[in-house]
């Protein structure tokens, strides 16, 4: 399998390296649940996730863990739209298992439309706990949409100005785009940051990360589950973490990636496949677009079956992920499998 969940990111020089030895003896915690007090070491190595002072709350998944920590009340939360398919009662807007009082209290807004959001914090002014999205749009069957020029800082501003929690869902971009996530990448800073999937190579953990001042809060909220704090999940994480910095597993998939990302380019021109590609070289993605030409869902499905039938598994409605595990020759024979599904498709 070409495309995996399972990827992750690191690199950094020796000097970092040394600074973050230094910061290692002075993080201290009093967690000795099974493998959290490793795992918090190894966080407080990395914090350049979030802001300096950061503090952690574990969970099996991110969303139960972001709505756990916000003490939202009545309060209304906006969240990006299409962003949260998960589990969760705030997450799924009109299920029929969701109380409408708990829907009327969650509002969409559209990825890169600061206004939108800002008309929407108007509306209900002094009534929004919190803001939540990803720093890079990425939507179930869409191609990937990075910010636009301002919009991530916009998104801060008014969220300083309206006193609401900002919370950046980096579940796939953490680990991915960056070691610092897209909030490095970017340079935005929110006041939480949900991480998961590379974080623990795909072994069940997450973690909520951030300002300790909104972190605070999980003092006075339960959270806890059946197999929470999993030992294996946190070694897991601890050894990903490692990994990621020994190997300099970043630095890999952004290489490995845009091998991938320009064959991608050549093959499209050559055969004028109509897709778009994904911006992200870590997070490949052809995308039919519906808008581009007739019977893209047709298309689609050939293309997608083809490279199944030449055993590479890749989402038709989903990108995937370059993994550390991927190297030139998984490259070239993707590429081989691309130019012969195109052919088939086209
Ligand atoms: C962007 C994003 N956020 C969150 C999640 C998962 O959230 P949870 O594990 O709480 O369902 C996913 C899972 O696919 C995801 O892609």
């Amino acid at each position: 399998m070409l495309f995996t969940l399972s990827s992750c990111g690191g690199g950094k020089t020796d000097k970092e390296a040394e600074k973050e030895e230094a910061k290692t003896e002075e993080t201290k915690s009093d967690d000795k649940l099974a493998g959290c007090d490793d795992f918090l070491k190894k966080m407080g190595e990395r914090n350049r996730l979030t802001c300096a002072e950061c503090d952690f709350v574990f969970y099996q998944n991110p969303v139960p863990a972001v709505a756990a920590i916000i003490p939202r009340g009545e309060k209304i939360v906006l969240v990006k739209r299409r962003e949260q398919p998960h589990r969760h009662d705030w997450c799924l807007p009109g299920d029929p298992g969701v109380p409408p009082g708990i829907t009327a209290t969650v509002h969409e807004f559209a990825y890169n439309d600061p206004d939108q959001l800002r008309d929407l914090l108007l509306h209900y002014r002094g009534d929004v706990a919190a803001i939540i999205m990803t720093p890079v749009g990425h939507d179930f069957d869409a191609q990937i949409e990075p910010p636009v020029e301002g919009f991530l800082e916009t998104v801060r501003e008014l969220a300083d100005e309206h006193l609401a929690v900002l919370i950046f869902d980096e579940v796939r971009t953490g680990f991915r785009v960056g070691i610092g996530g897209a909030q490095a990448l970017y340079g935005v800073t929110p006041d939480l940051t949900a991480l998961g999937k590379a974080m623990s190579n795909g072994y069940p953990v997450s973690a909520l990360v951030g300002r300790s001042e909104v972190m605070s809060a999980a003092q006075s909220t339960f959270i806890s589950s059946t197999y929470f704090p999993n030992g294996l999940s946190m070694a897991a994480a601890v050894a990903t973490l490692d990994l990621l910095q020994r190997e300099r597993v970043i630095d890999h998939i952004e290489r490995i990636g845009s091998t991938l990302a320009a064959g991608l380019a050549d093959i499209v021109a050559e055969t004028g496949l109509p897709v778009t590609l994904s911006p992200f070289p870590q997070m490949p993605f052809l995308y039919f677009d519906r808008g581009l030409e007739i019977g893209q869902d047709e298309r689609r499905d050939r293309f997608y079956a083809s490279l199944a039938n030449q055993g590479i598994f890749a989402h038709p409605r989903h990108h995937g992920f370059v993994s550390w595990r991927h190297g030139e020759q998984e490259i070239s024979a993707l590429l081989e499998a691309v130019r012969t599904a195109a052919l088939t498709a086209a």
